[in-house]
């Protein structure tokens, strides 16, 4: 019995940083994305289960790897509700291409990869944890019980950002007070006008992991209390600039977010430096071409790494994509309009 799906990266406009409780990744603040389209940059898992497959493997990139103690936790804890599912309503209809869900008692081989570099700041864990969870639903049929906001509790175990990538367009990850509730869900799935280019300016492993720079953050950082605290109204005129789409507000507040966001891990001792030379020259191309444009023409965000991500109106994308090609190795995603991609199931891997 085998299941293969493909899911997307997710960047953030509102960043997640801080955990309330490591185990369970919970947040200390909510935050609000953007599920990219698949068409470059995705994961694609393959979850296969027999009585025949001796122990539980993971295959991530072609290499046989250890899984990891948080990916177990998922695997557990979806397999238990699996054998609890026996007993409830079935209140959906399972999309699973399996006419009867797996048997959770047995053993699980899977088989991972990413079209994109691993862990280069990219969110390479968001797209897998969401790709691991929605096989583990599709295998044991739990779709028919929860509803993907419910399963999006299983992806945060994983990843905390993961949980956002369950959807597609424009997604909270609400921060609840409890593991249950602290869940993702959608905001809007269009915008009209939107375009997005992810730019490679360096694909290596991060300096700093996000689990471990969260801690050292919340440990040392006075800044990061005082972002805390201006984050319930920050997220608030977000979603409602994201309602009107209302750019000017969307924009400038994704920049302020990710410099505040860069701040707070300078801020933290010893420093995280996530950003370059490279990424400064963007910061400062992005004010410049604002400037000149007369209006906020193209926004900018950086996650934990130097790649930029630029959210921009449509009718300067052209323009913008002509000047940065010469420069740097530009990957275009179309608006989000043109998708309602979120995770999917495929025939092979
Ligand atoms: O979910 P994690 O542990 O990969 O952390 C993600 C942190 C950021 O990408 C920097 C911000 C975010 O909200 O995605």
């Amino acid at each position: 019995m085998k299941i293969t799906c493909q899911s997307p990266v997710n960047i953030a406009v509102i960043k997640y940083w801080g955990k309330e409780n490591v185990e369970l990744n919970l947040p200390t603040n909510g935050s609000i994305s953007v599920t990219l389209s698949m068409e470059h940059i995705k994961t694609i898992t393959c979850v296969e289960s027999n009585e025949q497959i001796k122990q539980d493997s993971l295959v991530l990139n072609g290499e046989l790897v250890e899984i990891p103690g948080r990916m177990k936790l998922v695997i557990d804890k979806m397999r238990n509700i699996a054998i609890r599912c026996g007993n409830r309503q079935i209140k959906y209809k399972s999309e699973s291409p399996l006419e009867s869900p797996a048997d959770p008692r047995h053993f699980i081989t899977i088989k991972s990869r990413n079209t994109f570099p691993t862990a280069a700041g990219l969110a390479s864990s968001a797209s897998g944890y969401s790709c691991l969870v929605y096989c583990l639903s599709l295998l044991y049929h739990l779709d028919a019980y929860l509803t993907r906001t419910e399963l999006s509790e299983f992806a945060r175990l994983g990843s905390g950002s993961s949980c956002r990538s369950l959807f597609p367009g424009l997604v909270e990850w609400h921060l609840g007070d409890s593991s249950s509730t602290s869940v993702a869900d959608s905001i809007c799935d269009s915008w009209e006008d939107l375009d997005i280019l992810v730019c490679i300016v360096k694909s290596e492993k991060k300096k700093v992991g996000s689990t471990v720079g969260m801690q050292q953050t919340v440990k040392s950082s006075a800044l990061f209390k005082h972002r805390v605290e201006g984050m319930p109204a920050k997220l608030e005129t977000m979603k409602r600039a994201i309602i009107a789409k209302d750019f000017e507000t969307f924009a400038n507040l994704t920049m302020a977010d990710s410099n505040q966001f860069h701040a707070v891990c300078l801020d933290t001792f010893p420093p995280i430096i996530y950003l370059n030379e490279d990424s400064r020259w963007f910061i400062e191309f992005v004010h410049e071409y604002n400037r000149m444009a007369g209006e906020t023409a193209v926004a900018y965000t950086f996650d934990a790494g130097p790649n930029p991500v630029l959210y921009m109106r449509s009718k300067y994308t052209g323009d913008v994509v002509r000047l940065l090609k010469q420069l740097v190795d530009v990957t275009k995603f179309k608006s989000i309009r043109d998708f309602n991609e979120c995770v999917t199931i495929v025939n092979e891997l």
